[in-house]
């Protein structure tokens, strides 16, 4: 295993507990500009128990090994850089939640082929192509506890280190010889890109809701929903299963994104190992930061504004923007909706047949809620 993985972060507190005690309409209410959640509260997932972390772990442990060794070989490039970058990024660790997805996918629908291992290490050096390149954008200088790799490499080495990882990634997919699983990335691929542009175009402009939304479904929500199209995929199931994963992907997806902006306004760069309060320095306005500027006082909106508009804290600082959110309610307001999504995800996959799979699918959303980094 990776140095640092989804089971080093077993949460400290009891699963959900931030979800607790919230009134069961203020899932509808909170969510009246966000996309396609329904609200679900007065309805049961099922009497299946939700699996604990040590079972996930015990669960998944020789397949998530097998990815790692998978990636290892897939990442060897005869220019040395190429395998350098790659590999650095790899021995990072990095919660492998992406391949993790798509191994409980496959497991749901009784998949035991190679595929869900080669398909593991697709997502996870796929996902790993975009953290190079999101690094190479945002001018981060840490990831995963570590430089990140522009700063080690530069820019330009690191754009072609990504490109050809992404390659890498593709060639790896069509030994599948599954037309489906190509569709799937290629999809993927672009609505990542679209994503990453649409945002670059926003930068330092005040967002709407739907528009973050938009944003969060491309860049993040959208490979999540793939890696358990692709558990599907090569366990050739009825699309409607198919879909019913998917739609789990994409909720899960969108509480995976929520907390990482929450976690950006709020938790320090130690912890994380990226950089901290870094979206607002780079002019993106997130979930909270939007509650707050549709409620706040007009010195309050003014605050975030110059934030946004300078990208950087030098007028306005940290602390005083932390005071307008939690003035406002606006982190808790971003954690409630996390929430909201995190359950939606779990009720998606209802209908799915009671297994182990099940119940550690049924896991996952605490553990996104809850996480700390
Ligand atoms: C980081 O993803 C990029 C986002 C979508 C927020 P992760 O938080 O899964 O990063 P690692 O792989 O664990 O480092
Ligand atoms: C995730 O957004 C972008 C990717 C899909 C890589 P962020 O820019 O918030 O991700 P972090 O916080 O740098 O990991
Ligand atoms: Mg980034
Ligand atoms: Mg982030």
């Amino acid at each position: 295993m990776p140095g640092i993985s989804i089971f080093a972060f077993v949460p400290h507190r009891s699963l959900f507990t931030l979800c607790e005690n919230r009134p069961p309409a203020l899932t509808s209410q909170l969510t009246a500009n966000s996309p396609a959640l329904t609200c679900y509260s007065s309805f049961r997932v099922s009497t299946l128990s939700i699996a604990t972390a040590k079972e996930v772990f015990d669960l998944l442990r020789d397949d998530l090994a097998a990815i790692e060794q998978e990636f290892l070989k897939q990442s060897a490039s005869p220019v040395e850089v190429v395998t350098d970058i790659a590999q650095y990024l790899m021995s990072g660790g990095g919660k492998r939640i992406r391949p993790l997805l798509l191994l409980l996918s496959a497991k749901s629908l009784g998949c035991t082929t190679h595929s869900r291992i080669r398909l593991g290490a697709v997502v996870e050096m796929l996902h790993t192509a975009t953290l190079v390149h999101d690094d190479i954008i945002d001018e981060a200088d840490t990831r995963r506890g570590r430089p990140s790799s522009n700063t080690t490499w530069g820019n330009a080495k690191c754009v072609l280190a990504g490109d050809w990882l992404y390659m890498q990634s593709f060639s790896t997919a069509l030994e599948e010889r599954n037309f489906r699983v190509l569709d799937l990335l290629i999809s993927l691929t672009q609505q990542m890109v679209e994503g990453e542009l649409l945002q670059m175009q926003k930068l330092g402009h005040l967002i709407n809701e739907e528009e973050y939304f938009d944003l969060i479904y491309r860049k993040t929500a959208c490979l999540f929903s793939v890696s358990m199209q692709l558990g599907a995929a090569i366990s050739h199931t009825d699309p409607a299963i198919e879909s019913q994963l998917g739609e789990y992907g994409r909720n899960l997806g969108l509480a995976f994104q929520i907390v990482d902006d929450v976690l950006d306004l709020t938790a320090a760069e130690e912890v994380l190992g990226k950089p901290a309060a870094s979206d607002l320095r780079e002019g993106k306005a997130t979930l909270a930061v939007i509650h707050a500027l549709e409620r706040g006082t007009g010195a309050d909106r003014e605050a975030i504004r110059t934030v946004l508009a300078d990208r950087s804290f030098a007028t306005v600082s940290h602390p005083a923007i932390l005071e307008v959110l939690n003035r406002h309610g606006s982190l808790a307001y971003a954690m409630d909706t996390a929430c909201a999504y995190a359950e939606a995800a779990r009720l998606s996959i209802a209908d799915l047949p009671d297994s182990e799979a099940k119940r550690a699918l049924l896991w996952v959303p605490g553990f996104v809620t809850t996480r700390d980094r």
